[in-house]
């Protein structure tokens, strides 16, 4: 595959680049990059407690990342999401997003990322200068100890002042929640309450069987149709159109007057409608989460300044994009789907 995608190509004029169309006939809109696989928590649904971080000489830098995102947006991609690990830790991100800020309304719709809040109250302002409006946060749970049991290292009041920090920014916040069976399941009225009441979003997760976690998957397994069952009890849940580009499904929530949504790879797949593929922080283009085909841009992006070559590599990383994701829902469910933990691609 490596050397494959560098084959000779026919020069092109950027305003001729088609748009990414894969094998299946999706258009490919949304890219998520991965800048840094290391983590200050460690999620139980994540990653082990011990874990081996790719090494820094492996990683892409900053530069050859914002080249290939510029690639992306040149053939159609209006929506970067950057991820982690936690994108906020890594040296210099800022640059990153101040850069690819500037094709904001030139090209790209969208510049986001998804974090666990432990440095918002540090970058909040200049994500907002950047051109950042709408972030994404994971909060599984509002009690400091339970907070502490799920992410491992986590401190709950600094995710929380992080918070803050974005509201007061103008940012938008969606909190995400991955529903994890017998932990937070009971809480998830109260998350929603607070979320709702501070003016944000909340979507729960279906926690999916990526990498070895040292814990038993299928006893993290919680799904979605059985949580919206119960709130349905207490709260009048109606299904809106409303649509993010992601793979949630919303509902409105008549009593807090707010948006519920609910990501179910489980329970129901959503990859017909699938429009995204996912750069890691070494250069791996992965065309599905939950499957391998991947492709290497790191080899690419440093034997090549040419950008047609970029672009027909791109091209032929796009043709590999699988079908859908397979994670079992049968007495096997618990089976790790890839080895690759949810760090390597962001989610
Ligand atoms: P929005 O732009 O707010 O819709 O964000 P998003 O849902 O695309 O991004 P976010 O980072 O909030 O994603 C939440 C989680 O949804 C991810 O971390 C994954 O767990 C899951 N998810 C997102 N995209 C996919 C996908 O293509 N396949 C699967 N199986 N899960 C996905
Ligand atoms: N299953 C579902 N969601 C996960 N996340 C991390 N690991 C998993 C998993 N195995 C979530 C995080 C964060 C997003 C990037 O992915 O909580 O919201
Ligand atoms: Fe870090 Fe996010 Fe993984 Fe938690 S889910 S360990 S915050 S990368």
């Amino acid at each position: 595959m490596d050397t494959s995608l560098l084959a000779p190509v026919m020069p092109v004029r950027n305003r001729e680049r088609p748009p990414l169309v894969d094998s299946f006939g999706r258009t490919i809109s949304y890219l998520r990059v991965s800048v840094t696989d290391r983590c200050d928590f460690r999620c139980t649904y994540c990653m082990a407690e011990n874990m081996t971080f790719l090494p820094k000489r492996d990683l892409l830098t900053l530069e050859e990342m914002e080249r290939l995102c510029n690639a992306f947006i040149d053939r159609g991609v209006t929506k970067l999401r950057l991820t982690g690990g936690e994108p906020l830790v890594r040296k210099n991100v800022m640059h990153l997003f101040e850069g690819l800020g500037k094709r904001l309304g030139n090209g790209l719709d969208e510049l986001t990322l998804t974090t666990n809040g432990s440095q918002l109250h540090r970058y909040a302002e200049d994500l907002f200068t950047a051109g950042v409006r709408r972030v994404n946060v994971s909060l599984d749970t509002l009690d400091a100890e339970k907070f502490r049991t799920i992410t491992r290292w986590g401190d709950l009041p600094k995710v929380l002042n992080g918070l803050q920090a974005a509201l007061k920014a103008g940012l938008k916040v969606k909190l995400n929640a991955v529903a994890i069976a017998g932990v937070n399941e009971r809480e998830i009225p109260a998350l929603m309450e607070f979320a709702h009441g501070e003016g944000m979003e909340l979507t729960l997760i279906e926690a999916m069987p990526l990498g070895d976690v040292d814990q038993d998957r299928s006893a993290q397994y919680l799904p979605l149709s059985k949580v919206r069952a119960s709130l349905a009890e207490r709260y009048t849940l109606t299904d809106s159109p409303h649509a993010t580009g992601g793979p949630a499904r919303f509902v409105t929530v008549a009593e807090t007057g707010g948006r519920l949504g609910f990501i179910t790879p489980l329970s129901h797949n959503f990859c017909a409608s699938c429009n995204r593929v996912r750069l890691t922080c070494t250069g791996m283009l992965y065309l599905c989460l939950g499957q391998d085909d991947n492709a290497n841009f790191r080899k690419v992006l440093r034997e090549t300044d040419d950008d047609d070559k970029l672009h027909a590599a791109i091209d032929r990383a796009i043709s590999l994009k699988p079908l859908e994701h397979n994670f079992e829902l049968d007495e096997h469910r618990a089976r790790v789907a890839v080895k690759r933990h949810m760090n390597v691609t962001g989610g």
